[in-house]
């Protein structure tokens, strides 16, 4: 085979040359430019010739060797950028990016945080207290009489040997915010709450609730309603609407519940309304004047409305939950449902 052909058999192995992984690479490295490969080999030979071929094929030469090598580095970088590299480290700088899953918020936190920031948006702020509570912030400031049957309203789980309890409502927050300050006061307290239920669809012995307080001189009724019409309209939309149905409450006089109208069927009737067309949001009334006075608010100069909702419920509403223990399953499932859900404040 002359010189020639040979560098044209070359040229030809190296635009045919593939390799899977890094082994291949170097059995082709050493098969074209080891010290018995056909690159070397063909230098050996190129020694001989006369000087008359050397002119011409020594620029042919010298770039079939350039050439070797760089098929050489082009297949260990594909193999590389592959993945099949054995050894070393391996990245891959033209990889799509690798887009790792976001956890997302649980749906009670959702809702708690867009009630609130209804609120916090009309000048009330926010306030927290204990979980585990003394009989008089969750029980005898709010006019529960020690042996009213109106503490059974609430089965407790008392702790302590009966000295505190986990609260069983929110309520114990306000009382600690009109213990320590002077009106006016607008207040919300979102958070846990413990009541001794048997766990079903539609209860639980653990809940969260958003209870909230004004105290100011003559505050009425008309502001209590018209505070929580805005607040169902922001939550649910416009077209809803709302009633009160009197109801009693130790701590509020006079007291009703408020229902909205239902936001699933638009008040025509459906399930979860039990085909009525109102749906039962929360509790509230004018905070008892005996309340405000045990508290140390002169009750001849101030008056306050109070309202506490349950959020698993206002959530069951929102999102068409239809059994509250799946807020507590930590099914991916369901959860994941919640993702896409922005916290708006
Ligand atoms: N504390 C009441 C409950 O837990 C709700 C409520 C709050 C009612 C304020 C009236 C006024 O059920």
């Amino acid at each position: 085979m002359s010189l020639t052909e040979r560098i044209a058999a070359i040229e030809e192995a190296l635009e045919r040359a593939t390799a899977g992984t890094a082994e291949d690479v170097e059995r082709f490295r050493v098969a074209m430019l080891g010290r018995n490969g056909a690159v070397t080999e063909l230098f050996e030979a190129f020694r001989t010739v006369s000087a008359e071929e050397k002119r011409a094929l020594g620029l042919r030469m010298n770039l079939l060797k350039q050439s070797a090598q760089g098929r050489v580095d082009a297949l260990r970088d594909a193999v590389q950028a592959s993945g099949s590299e054995t050894s070393g480290p391996l990245i891959d700088l033209s990889a799509p990016a690798r887009i790792d899953p976001f956890g997302g918020h649980h749906p009670i936190p959702i809702v708690m945080d867009r009630i609130v920031g209804i609120f916090s948006r009309i000048g009330f702020n926010v306030s927290h207290g204990p979980e585990v509570e003394d009989d008089h912030h969750n029980f005898g400031a709010l006019n529960f009489p020690p042996d009213h049957p109106a503490r059974d309203m609430q089965d407790t789980f008392f702790v302590d040997g009966g000295d505190r309890a986990l609260r069983t409502h929110t309520s114990s927050v306000q009382v600690r915010v009109m213990e320590n300050s002077k009106p006016p006061i607008r207040t919300i307290s979102p958070g846990r709450v413990y009541r001794n239920e048997a766990i079903s669809a539609r209860a639980h012995c653990m809940f969260h609730q958003v209870e909230g307080l004004y105290v100011d001189k003559e505050v009425s009724f008309a502001d209590l309603k018209g505070t929580l019409d805005h607040f169902t309209k922001s939550l649910f939309g416009p077209e809803v609407t709302i009633r009160m149905r009197p109801s009693y409450f130790p701590f509020t006089e006079p007291s009703a519940e408020v229902d909205m109208s239902c936001s699933i069927c638009g008040g025509q009737g459906c399930n979860i309304c039990k085909h009525s067309g109102w749906v039962e949001i929360m509790g509230c009334g004018m905070v008892d004047p005996a309340v405000l006075a045990i508290c140390g608010i002169d009750p001849e100069l101030y008056s306050g409305f109070a309202f506490g909702m349950g959020v698993e419920r206002i959530a069951q509403l929102l999102y068409r939950v239809p059994d509250l223990r799946l807020y507590w399953e930590n099914d991916v499932r369901f959860l994941d449902q919640f993702t896409g859900a922005a916290v708006q404040r």
